[in-house]
């Protein structure tokens, strides 16, 4: 028997508290022994690659990993996203291979720009989310003020799950209102040390807002919140550990087991008996002795062993993975077996890309992993023209990763790269520096934006591209892409080739 999964990943805007969190659940899951709290973030990110120094010295988290945890017979899969703004496309793909979300947000500042995006792109897979609303052991927004706003600008119903009996100085515990229970700070750090007062006396006014509470927001549906229609809200503190454990309880009782996936010919049903899955994150040089690369793939149905063949879709021959890497918080685990909702990390020498359905007879190819439109285009300067093999490798490699996109113009030698954010533009820079000894400048194109085209008749858009040379260029798997300057003059240009598809995202 295997235990039931639950595959999820923490959104957030920066400094809600995620980092945290996530090693709270993974203390209380047991999977970090030490109390090492934030600071062995730090730890363990040296251990890594040298470009690595650009999340060290910014303090963001540049690359997603995988945690997994148990507790009560359930294994959690914590995909962490990254938080930055400027690594959104990254993890937006994330968000394909999670079955849902916890949603955190600082309860002094509310729903924050980055929250909101990154809810976006749940609600446009149905991703059920649990709201946590973090530091209520520190002054926040009234609970109220909080659940409205949670409602009215993500539309969505909220249903309060537990309040907090106070905020900030006042604060005096947290209240269960499925169980009435009141988890109250106590110790000399004031941290929770499992104190749950079952029959609490509760101050007037919030017996009160309880009420009013419970009359005035939704009641819980489970249904619903597995639609993505509703959240449960629970308040707690991180830093604190309050509220961590009713978190937990909610995702072993609510959040979904693996779903099915969308795939062609059919959605692919965790039940299907054969192995599936898809990548979602390709990581090259893990570790710089290395030259070689992690693909994470999501498992979605079937029982993997070590050792077993799989086939890429659409390209090659099966390869055998003899060495899959499960993700247990800190140590890499070698995996014998893994179940629909696991994540497996296999080690490759760049057969597999970001996009790729894996699975033990082809036929399937699952759906719906984009490719988005850069917002920030670049031309890229050679210091040394002897590397120009280099460049293109490092520029190829790190297109396959999804941290930049390249753009081949069919005219001139200048290689353009696309990016989603600013600080993409930096690691870049860096790891080209630090991984392939190729020193680059980045230059202002005269573009602004990327489109993937294509036609019906490929002689409608022969004849666009005839006429676009100078805007015309291949990505790296050669779709035909046109570079425009401007938002303005995709418009006009889709006004003048109606045959012609303009694509801001691509699916793989
Ligand atoms: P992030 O990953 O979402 O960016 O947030 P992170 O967990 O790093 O937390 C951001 C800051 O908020 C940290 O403080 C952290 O200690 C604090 N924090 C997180 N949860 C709570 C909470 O429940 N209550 C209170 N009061 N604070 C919380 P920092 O000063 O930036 O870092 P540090 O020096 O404390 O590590």
């Amino acid at each position: 028997m295997t235990s039931p999964r639950r595959t999820f990943a923490i959104i957030s805007h920066p400094d809600a508290g995620k980092t945290t969190l996530t090693e709270k659940l993974l203390l209380a899951g047991g999977a970090i022994h030490l109390a090492g709290e934030v600071k062995a973030k730090g730890q363990r990110r040296l251990a890594r690659s040298d470009w690595m120094k650009i999340e060290q010295q910014r303090g963001i988290s540049v690359t997603s990993s995988v945690m997994t945890f148990e507790t009560d017979g359930i294994t959690f899969n914590l995909l962490d996203t990254p938080g930055h703004e400027d690594f959104s496309e990254d993890t937006y793909r994330t968000l394909t291979a999670v079955d849902s979300a916890v949603m955190v947000i600082d309860a002094a500042r509310g729903i924050e720009a980055q929250t909101r995006k990154l809810f976006e792109v749940c609600r446009l897979r149905s991703v059920p989310i649990i709201t946590f609303v973090n530091k209520v052991d520190r002054e926040g927004r009234d609970p109220f003020a909080l659940l409205d706003e949670i409602a009215d600008v993500l539309a969505l119903d909220v249903c309060p799950m537990s309040w907090p009996v106070g905020m900030g100085g006042s604060f005096q515990g947290v209240l269960n209102l499925e169980t009435g229970g009141v988890s109250r700070p106590d110790g000399d750090s004031r941290t929770f040390q499992g104190r749950v007062d079952t029959s609490p006396e509760l101050p007037a006014d919030v017996i009160e807002e309880i009420e009013l509470a419970q009359g005035g927001y939704s009641s819980f549906d489970a249904e619903a919140y597995r639609n993505g229609d509703l959240t449960p809200v629970y308040f707690g503190s991180a830093l604190k550990e309050f509220g961590v454990a009713d978190l937990i309880d909610a995702l072993a009782r609510h959040a979904p087991p693996p779903r099915p996936q969308p795939a062609e010919p059919v959605p692919v049903s965790p039940e299907l008996g054969e192995v599936t899955g898809f990548v979602f994150k390709v990581q090259a040089n893990m570790d710089p002795q290395h030259r070689d690369r992690i693909a994470f793939m999501r498992l979605c149905s079937g029982t993997f062993k070590r050792g077993m063949k799989l086939t890429p879709t659409g390209h090659g021959k099966p390869i055998a993975v003899h060495s899959p890497i499960l993700f247990f918080a800190q140590n890499r685990e070698v995996a014998d077996e893994a179940f629909p909702g696991d994540i497996i990390g296999i080690p490759n020498h760049g057969t597999l890309r970001v996009g790729d359905t894996l699975s033990e007879r082809a036929g399937v190819r699952f759906t719906g992993l984009p490719n988005f439109a850069p917002e920030i285009l670049r031309r890229v300067q050679l210091k040394d023209p002897t590397k120009t093999k280099q460049l293109r490798k490092a520029l190829d490699d790190m297109a396959e990763e999804g941290v930049t996109q390249v753009f081949y113009p069919e005219i001139g030698s200048n290689w353009v790269i696309g990016v989603v954010g600013q600080l993409q533009l930096d690691v870049l820079l860096s790891r080209l520096e630090a991984e392939y000894k190729v020193a680059a400048a980045l230059e202002p194109a005269p573009f602004d934006t990327a489109r993937w085209v294509s036609a019906e008749d490929a002689a409608d858009l022969k004849a666009f591209a005839d006429l676009n040379r100078s805007a015309m260029a291949k990505d790296r798997d050669g779709n035909p892409v046109f570079l425009a300057k401007s938002a303005w003059e995709v418009g006009y240009v889709q006004d003048r080739y109606p045959k012609v598809r303009f694509a801001a995202t691509r699916e793989r």
